[in-house]
């Protein structure tokens, strides 16, 4: 079964039946996205499926066939971070970083889709993001910057 991560075609195993996430990091060695729960509660496993922001932990790899998946390793176009990279490094968001792929990945789906977003709206999507370093108030501000690094980026092409 051919999967395409991050732009790039990987072949697996279709059988035995595992989850998105243990393909990424133990067969892929994409170990950038995290391992919390692994019941679909705490988000530290999202990526994207279609640009969706889905938790991996839950996705059966067979569904995953022929469409495209984006992880943490991929949002970076080369050298030049994604603007949630940046505003996320700029507000020294990370306490001991556990979480942050996975709430980079939920911000990055926001703002694709919100690029304008409002507090209530960041607070909304972000909420199934769990940080048990309590670092959220960094992370609303980061998604705001990022929102408005992403538009300025946007506004100079
Ligand atoms: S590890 Fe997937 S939601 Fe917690
Ligand atoms: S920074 Fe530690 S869990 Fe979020």
């Amino acid at each position: 079964m051919n999967l395409v991560i991050n732009g790039q075609t990987y072949q697996v195993a279709k059988d035995p039946p595992r989850v998105l996430l243990w393909v990424l990091r133990d067969e892929l060695g994409l170990t950038g996205t995290k391992f919390g729960c692994g019941a679909g509660y705490c988000g530290a496993c999202t990526v994207h499926l279609d640009g969706v922001a889905v938790r991996s932990c839950q996705v059966p790899v067979s569904r995953v066939a022929g469409r495209a998946v984006t992880t943490i390793e991929g949002l970076a176009r080369g050298e030049e971070l994604h603007p949630v990279q940046r505003a996320f490094l700029e507000a020294q968001t990370p306490q001991c970083g556990w979480c942050m792929s996975g709430q980079m990945m939920t911000a990055t789906a926001l703002i694709a889709a919100n690029p304008r977003p409002s507090e209530e709206e960041i607070i909304a999507a972000m909420d199934g993001n769990y940080c048990r370093c309590g670092a959220y108030a960094r992370i609303r501000r980061a998604v705001a910057r990022a929102a408005a690094l992403a538009r300025a980026a946007t506004e100079a092409v």
